[in-house]
């Protein structure tokens, strides 16, 4: 019972919260009693969004583009989108009606999981994921399966254990690479492994690109672009990370058509359609300059190097170089398995905020996620802060 007479359903009594925003909301409270927290824990670029982009929204807004829309997006975004999503992978452009547009990525991941799966279908994902799969896996009472990462391969997918536990009886397979919260990516061989058994045992691919801009070293690959795999993945992206647009949400899936109008959909029954000022600014965003963009990620690679190397510099903490988004993922288990209570030391002793790895998933114990989307001197401060309070850490 929540309140008089008010009973939760036993679907929302399965879900939990986002490790982010709990720890957010802990930080905010702190701030309130004046207290100067670093954040490190929620994965949003400290940027602002392109000039460009807030002006193609402004005048949207001033053009009245401030009606419903069309649930799956309106045509110039979906055009926009097919054209740019086919150009930046390398592969023939998509066309309108395999794009659906959302508020977000996150309410697109979940009208994708509730258009495709069923109680009792099988998912398999990364663990330690980004909380949202597990979340509306166990909210449709799927059956998630866990495939572990490796941290000696920089996080990339167990790939032996992927083939052993992926069957006929499996649904969906969730990729996101690069991968939060570890920041591993999957090389081009280990997709086309992939691909070779979800095509061997008919499943469905979600692959989870938001990151794909956000990538380090070489250039990047997507499972949707490897022979057989176009008709049977589900490829989803979209402006928070890349665009620095987090509070404006925007986000996208390409998927054949017949999909997309179930997803569209799914949509229609939930949020019915996405803001059109917002959609207009995400037309510039993909039509506009392209600097601003790799302008933040020329900055998140120095942020990284920097945080990698203070954290190595801790006592009983490694950390291997995140090849891409805007997290590191540093083993603290010399110090504790308990990365929530070290996690929350480190708010409490340290103002420093950033996530206990277990928010991910059972086998992100014994790791921390932190964001690097803050500034140079930030981050240098967050380390020496918990350099200094960590001898007072009782496990
Ligand atoms: C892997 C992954 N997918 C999807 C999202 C959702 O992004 P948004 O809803 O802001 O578009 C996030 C946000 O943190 C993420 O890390």
């Amino acid at each position: 019972m929540i309140a008089h007479g008010i009973r939760p359903s036993a679907a929302a009594l399965r879900l939990s919260g986002e490790g982010a925003f709990e720890a957010l909301a802990r930080a905010r409270e702190l701030e309130a009693l004046g207290r100067d927290v670093i954040h490190l824990e929620v994965g949003e670029p400290d940027f602002n969004t392109p000039e460009h982009v807030k002006r193609a929204g402004i005048a949207a807004i001033e053009h009245n583009a401030t009606h419903y829309s069309p649930s799956a997006g309106i045509a110039r975004l979906r055009d926009a989108i097919a054209e740019y999503a086919g150009r930046f992978r390398g592969v023939p452009a998509y066309s309108r009606d395999e794009v659906v547009v959302s508020p977000g990525l996150k309410p697109l991941i979940w009208n994708v999981m509730c258009a495709l799966l069923d109680a009792g279908d099988q998912v398999l994902f990364a663990d330690p994921a980004y909380p949202s799969y597990a979340g509306c896996s166990a909210y449709l009472q799927a059956e998630a399966l866990p495939i572990p990462l490796l941290e000696s391969s920089d996080f990339r997918l167990d790939l032996d254990v992927l083939a052993a536990k992926i069957s006929d009886r499996t649904k969906l397979l969730i990729l996101n690479s690069p991968h939060n919260p570890t920041g591993g990516v999957l090389t081009r061989s280990d997709l086309e492994r992939i691909a070779e058994l979800a095509i061997r045992h008919d499943v469905t691919v979600v692959s989870d690109e938001i990151y794909c801009r956000n990538l380090y070293e070489g250039t990047f690959a997507s499972i949707a672009t490897l022979d057989g795999m176009r008709e049977r993945t589900i490829l989803l992206d979209g402006f928070s990370k890349a665009y620095a647009m987090t509070g404006w949400r925007l986000g996208y899936g390409i998927m054949p058509a017949p999909v997309a109008k179930i997803v569209a959909l799914v949509g229609q029954n939930t949020y019915s359609c996405t803001a059109p000022f917002v959609q207009e600014a995400g037309v510039a965003a993909l039509e506009g300059p392209d600097d601003p963009v790799r302008a933040m990620v020329d900055e998140f690679r120095v942020r990284r190097d920097v945080i990698v190397a203070g954290l190595n510099s801790l006592p009983g903490i490694t950390c291997r170089t995140p090849l891409g988004a805007f997290y590191a993922f540093p083993n603290v288990s010399q110090i504790t398995s308990d990365d929530r209570k070290l996690a929350s030391f480190f708010l409490e002793e340290a103002n420093v905020a950033a996530l206990g790895g277990s928010c991910f998933g059972a086998a992100g114990r014994g790791y921390m996620r932190f964001s690097y989307a803050n500034s140079l001197e930030a981050i240098d401060t967050a380390i020496e802060r918990m350099r200094e309070a960590l001898p007072r850490f009782t496990a």
